[in-house]
């Protein structure tokens, strides 16, 4: 291939011949936007544009551990807006389990912690929620775990949930991955994957956070990687074999999958 361009027909042409059978993927905030849940930094719309009545320090304040750990009430003042119910999944979000389907899918990295990739069937041993997950919580302070019930009325009504031990008074935070703490222990055996890759995919991040930010780099050179997203983010495109499809996630996917002859059986797959 040393001298072929490589556009969206050449990476779906390899997975259809079965050249590449080894995607990694690694998906950020703009893959759930069309759910209903806003970006962290688009400009307006974005979270972190969205702050100012709450009088952070800077906006990253409101998940950094360390400004959490003295002053948890802008976290619960927005988490019922970060952890809406009863959501449903994108075609986005579909098209990884699609993926997956079709045997393809290495491994994927989610930063996003609304859970709808296991909604839409990616299945949970091929992705890490590398920022966490809302399904349990504990003191920041003392690690004393809290009932999901408390937790979900704490979230339903803005109001701070406290440690359980009266002594504490740590508040209490849900197991997502705040600034100032550590990725899940899982995180650096699995970025041992993104090297096997035959194509990286990378959707709706604007790749300012580390670690995840850095794992397109861990792609060989010589391997595609292909964003979608409605900007350039990161250094893809910097690489001859890099594919930028710059626009919506959905409109994407869609594109996509009608190179690889999936657009049906993506469409079925989202509608189940
Ligand atoms: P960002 O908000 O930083 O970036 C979202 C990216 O998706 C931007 O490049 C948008 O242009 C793009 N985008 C938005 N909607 C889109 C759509 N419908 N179709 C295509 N692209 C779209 O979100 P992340 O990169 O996920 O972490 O942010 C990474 C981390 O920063 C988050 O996990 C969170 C945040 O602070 C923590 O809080 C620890």
């Amino acid at each position: 291939h040393m001298d072929e361009k490589i556009d969206l027909q050449t990476i779906s042409s390899r997975i259809k011949n079965g050249e590449i059978t080894r995607v990694v993927v690694l998906a950020g905030a703009g893959i759930s936007t069309a759910a209903g849940i806003p970006d962290f930094r688009s400009p307006n719309t974005g979270l972190y544009d969205r702050l100012a009545p709450l009088n952070l320090p800077y906006p990253e304040a409101i998940f950094h551990i360390s400004y959490f750990s003295h002053t948890p009430e802008p976290f619960y003042a927005i988490a019922q807006a970060r952890h809406p119910g009863n959501l449903k999944p994108t075609i986005s979000h579909a098209f990884l389990a699609l993926l997956a389907k079709k045997n393809v899918l290495h491994f994927a990295f989610t930063q996003n912690i609304d859970g709808l990739e296991q909604d839409a069937g990616v299945p949970t041993d091929k992705i890490l929620w590398a920022h966490g997950n809302w399904k349990s919580q504990h003191c920041w302070k003392c690690k004393t775990e809290y009932p999901d019930d408390l937790m979900k009325k704490a979230i339903r009504e803005g109001e701070v949930p406290y440690c359980l031990k009266a002594e504490c008074g740590g508040a209490v935070k849900p197991n997502v991955v705040f600034f100032g703490q550590s990725l899940p222990f899982e995180f650096d055996e699995k970025q041992k994957l993104v090297p096997e890759a035959d194509l990286m995919l990378v959707m709706g991040t604007s790749l300012k956070v580390a670690p995840c930010s850095q794992l397109p780099r861990l792609v060989k050179e010589g391997t595609p990687r292909l964003l979608i997203n409605m900007e350039r983010s990161g250094d893809i495109g910097n690489r001859k074999e890099d594919v930028c499809l710059l626009g919506s996630c959905d409109q994407g996917v869609r594109k996509f999958a009608d190179e690889l002859g999936w657009r049906e059986d993506l469409e079925a797959l989202w509608k189940v």
